[in-house]
This record gives structure tokens, sequence and C-alpha cells, in this order.
């Protein structure tokens, strides 16, 4: 079979340095691929005028499967200060390129896996009875839609005369806001389209029924925001009975669920939320799994684009030092997802028992998991650089 290709976007910062861990498990792993390296981030902004260049989006239309590790976005006025002085003043605008590749590829569908590993010393505690303390495990998947609703930017501050007509001619606006003037009223929409809806639905029943989780939730707030988690719900209830019996749905709000998420994490499989609620309860259940040094996610359109990512940022302060200090296990999550993903789930599962099994053993351990400051200091202090990690994996696999 003709070797696979997967476009590399390492990005700035600790990008680059996970990236090169998940690139050498892979390798170890004997899983056989061509990279190619697609430029994005900070310097592509600051010498183009442009983090996501067209030939990098060509690259991933090509290839369709694209492993990133993390970019640095700043304010409008650091990025217009520290754009190349030939291009100033020609017109360029910094637009986070994140929000960039999932707009171009219509990347509707977002991932996020929340799983513990037994011995992470991140893990949540909690009291039980008699007060004994309790470590439940947390096996959850979180399904966000990513394109529409809160994050969509449709949305204005001194909404323009149509917009303000249109939204007198509902009674709600009226009596609240009609004696506002425009100029003091800003407006963001939350829109769900039944297309996305259904989607981010069917993609979140079909994990459950093909992983073996018994449940999937819907995390809204169909009591209060009636018009779209209440049409998220509905669909809900449609799609279980039409086309998935055997899993059970379930129903929480967002805010209920920042509640329960300590009380009983354990009882949760699948959970589907819209964009924002989705953002909340998947950084909220990573929490419980040891942060950001765990968080791994996916994002897939519905031509078949995929891209693979930690979750976390490119953390410039830690990206200068000479050792460093950042957990790989992330974006080495992010690679077994891209693994699965390609139907190579016996490698995955190899490389995901050798992490489960390198937290076990408790002898390699990064500086969050030791829950130090970071600083040049913590590998001195006794803290497992990114590439002693790394090494105690590939040696695990
Ligand atoms: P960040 O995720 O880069 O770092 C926050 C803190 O989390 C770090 O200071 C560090 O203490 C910890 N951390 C992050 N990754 C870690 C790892 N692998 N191992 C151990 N600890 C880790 O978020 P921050 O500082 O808010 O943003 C830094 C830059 O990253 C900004 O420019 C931001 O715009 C960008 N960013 C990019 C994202 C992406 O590329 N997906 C996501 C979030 C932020
Ligand atoms: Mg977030």
């Amino acid at each position: 079979m003709a070797k696979r290709t997967i476009v590399t976007l390492p990005g700035d910062g600790i990008g680059n340095i996970v990236m090169e861990q998940a690139l050498r498990v892979l390798d170890a792993s004997g899983f056989e691929a061509d990279y190619v390296n697609g430029d994005i981030g900070w310097e592509l902004w600051r010498g183009e005028g442009n983090p996501l260049p067209q030939r990098t989006l060509d690259l991933i239309s090509t290839h369709r499967i694209a492993l990133f590790g993390a970019i640095t976005s700043k304010p409008n006025e650091e990025a217009k200060a520290e754009l190349d002085p030939s291009l100033r003043d020609k017109g360029f605008v910094y637009s986070s390129p994140i929000v960039g590749l999932r707009q171009k590829f219509n990347l509707d569908i977002c991932v996020r896996p929340c799983r513990s590993y037994k011995g992470n010393p991140l893990n949540f505690i909690r009291r039980g009875r008699g007060g004994a303390i309790e470590e439940p495990v947390v096996d959850v998947v979180i399904f966000r839609q990513n394109t529409e609703g809160l994050y969509s930017g449709v949305e204005w501050t001194n909404p323009p005369q149509q917009v303000h007509q249109a939204l007198m001619t509902h009674p709600k606006f009226r009596s609240n806001y009609g004696n506002v003037p425009p100029e003091e009223i800003s407006v963001s929409t939350r829109i769900f389209t039944r297309k996305a809806t259904q989607r981010i639905l069917n993609a979140a029943f079909e994990h459950a029924v093909k992983y073996g989780y018994k449940s999937v939730t819907v995390c809204e707030k169909p009591n209060v925001i009636r018009e779209t988690s209440g049409l998220m719900w509905k669909m809900a209830k449609e799609t279980q009975k039409n086309s998935f019996p055997g899993i059970q749905l379930r129903n929480t709000n967002i805010d209920a669920q920042m509640m329960w998420l300590t009380k009983n994490p354990e009882d949760y499989g699948v959970i589907v939320a819209g964009n924002m609620f989705g953002d909340i309860v998947s950084d909220a259940f990573a929490g419980l799994i040891g942060g950001l040094g765990f968080a791994c996610s996916a994002q897939f359109s519905e031509d078949g684009i995929a891209v693979f990512e930690p979750t976390h940022g490119s953390a410039p302060k830690y990206a200068g030092y000479e050792i460093p200090i950042v957990n790989p296990i992330a974006m080495i999550e992010s690679a077994c997802m891209m693994l699965d993903y390609i139907d190579e789930k016996a490698i995955a599962g190899r490389i995901r028992n050798a992490v489960a099994l390198t937290i076990r053993e408790g002898k390699t351990k990064t500086y969050d998991m030791m829950k130090m400051t970071g600083s040049p200091d913590v590998v001195r202090n006794g803290a497992a650089s990114t590439i002693e990690m790394t090494d105690a994996i590939i040696s695990n696999l």
C-alpha cells in the first residue's frame, strides 16, 4: 500500500517541541508515513503578513490529514507592531490561523477525549463515604460543534438599522431594549442550523456505538435558550429514537454540569454540545485528567479533512529553554487520534499502552505532573524533561 502523506504544522513556541516528540513516537511505533511540513503561525504573519499562507491550505487540501502543534496569537496592536517594516500600512490584518483553518475547511466537528490515566498524580480525587479518598475513572469524549453558535462571529455593536429594526419585531427585544439607543447595544448571535446540529449529533452517537459508550449526554440549556439549545435537544431525541435506540440519551444543563463534574464524572460517556458550551465542558473535563499536558483533540470536516492537535497553546514562556520541560503527552495523544482515524488502531493502542505504563510506573514525570511551577530549574529538581518523557514512552512501546 502506498505510504500516507501527513501534513505537519508545528507552528510556534512549544508547538515545535511537542511535534518533534510525537513524530519520534510515531517512528518508534513502526508507523510509516511521509511527512510534509506546512508553514503556519506568528513568524509567517511577521514575515509575510499571513499566518496561514495559501501554500499551507493547498497542502492540507491535497493530503487531507494534518497534525498541528500550536500557534501564537497576539492582540491587533501588537500584531501590527511586529509586522515586518516592509509590510506595514499595506492593509494586512492579523486573524487567528486556527479560526482560519476551521472556516476554510469547515471543520465543524471537534472531538475532545478526556480519559484519566491510572497513577497520574494530577487526576481528580474526591471524598467519598466516611471521608475515604476516591479517584473516579474519567472516560468522557466531548463532541463540540465547532463552527456555529456564539463563536460564528455574527455580531455587532451599534447594530445597523435593518438589524435593529428586525430585532424590534421581537416582543421581548421591544419591551427590554426598545428604549435603549442602538449605539449602546452589543449583539452576538447564536445560530444553530439543522444540518450542522445533525452532523455533530450523528458523530456523537456513532462514536458511542463504535467505542461501546452507553450514553450520549446533550449538555446545553434548552429550558432557557429555547430555540438553539432546544433544537439540539429535540433533534437528539429524534436521532436517538430513529437511529440509535441502543444508546441512552441524557440531558444536562451546562451550569448544572459544571457542578456535577466533580460529583460524578464517572457517570458520563459521550457528551455533545454547541460551540461555546462544548468549549467550556471540554476544558472542565480536561482539568480532571491532568489539564493541558494531557488534553488532545481532533477536528473533522464533512468532506474528509482531519486536523489533530493538543488543546494547549504555544506557551511562549517555555519555548526557548535549552532543555524543554513541557509535557508531550497531549500531542502524542493527538497523534493517536490520528492513527485511530486512519485505521491504525493497533499502533494507536500500543502507543496509548506505553503512555499508560509510563504514567503508572511513576518514575518519569514532567514538571506539571509534579505540580511545579515551570522554570529552567525543574529538571534539576527532579522533573523529567520533554525528551526524557518521550524516551520513557518509547522504551515502553
Ligand atoms: P498555553 O496553553 O500556551 O499555556 C498556558 C499554560 O499552560 C502554560 O504557561 C503552561 O503552564 C501550561 N502548558 C501549556 N502546554 C503545556 C504542556 N504541553 N505541558 C505542560 N504545561 C503546559 O496558553 P496561553 O499562555 O494562554 O497562550 C500562549 C499563546 O498560545 C498565545 O499566543 C495564545 O494565543 C496561543 N494559543 C494557541 C492555541 C492553539 O494553538 N491551539 C490554544 C491556546 C492558546
Ligand atoms: Mg478552550
